[in-house]
């Protein structure tokens, strides 16, 4: 199985999300919300970083299930970051795939180097050895050879590498917009179905069909 493809008929039942010390607090809060509006079983890590973007960034001071899924508290297992022995520690933990999101670089290294000092990276890493589907949503600009290295690294170990870099093709009109643009890449990469309107075909057959309204409209 690839990592692109639907998991399960098209149902992705449990997926781990791994929140790290990068900038992007926001898209990790939306990929929570789509899976656990999803029906996914989403089970969270934090690094103590990644802790303190969430409440700079997205005002999130007391990491919870509800406050960090919209609301759809009971979809979430929230583990301590710090946990080693969580239950999505071992590789006997059956998913359907793990995003960090957003990734640092200092956790993209370390995954890459086989380093498990927490439970994010320890769960990365088990990812990728029983060879389900791991997507590194990474964040920071510019890059240097030590990240273009760590990427490299994670890619032949079978991760994708998705970095926090929304198009704007589709003419977004708010950060809200952006957000959603890679979420919902996200949930592809993950086999997660979703309606966000992220796609390029879709737009151009909305603005052909708006253009053959205004033509007939205007004769
Ligand atoms: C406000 C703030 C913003 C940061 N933004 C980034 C970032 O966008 N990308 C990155 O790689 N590191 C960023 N860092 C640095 C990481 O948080 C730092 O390397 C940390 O060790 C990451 O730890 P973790 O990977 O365990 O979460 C930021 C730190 C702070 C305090």
């Amino acid at each position: 199985m690839t990592s692109s493809q639907p998991i399960d008929n098209g149902v992705a039942r449990r997926i781990v999300v791994g929140v790290t010390g990068a900038s992007g607090a926001a898209y990790a809060v939306r990929v929570i919300e789509l899976l656990a509006e999803r029906g996914v079983e989403v089970h969270v890590a934090c690094s103590n970083l990644g802790k303190r973007l969430l409440a700079e960034e997205a005002g999130i001071a007391r990491i919870d299930a509800d406050a960090l899924s919209g609301g759809r508290g009971d979809r979430l297992v929230m583990h301590p970051g710090n946990d080693v022995g969580a239950a999505c520690a071992s590789g006997s933990f059956r998913h359907d795939g793990m995003v960090v999101v957003p990734a640092s670089s200092n956790t993209l290294a370390k995954i890459a180097h086989g380093i498990s000092d927490n439970l994010v990276q320890r769960a990365a890493q088990v990812t990728l050895k029983e060879r389900r589907p791991l997507v590194i949503a990474h964040r920071e600009s510019p890059i240097g050879l030590t990240e273009i290295e760590a990427m490299r690294k994670v890619t032949e170990a079978g991760a994708i590498v998705a970095p926090l870099s929304p198009g704007l093709y589709l003419q977004p009109e708010s950060v809200s917009d952006l957000v959603d643009f890679m979420a919902g890449r996200i949930l592809d990469l993950l086999g997660v179905d979703h309606q966000l309107p992220i796609r390029w075909d879709e737009h151009l057959a909305a603005a052909r069909g708006k253009s053959d309204r205004d033509d007939s409209s205007s004769r």
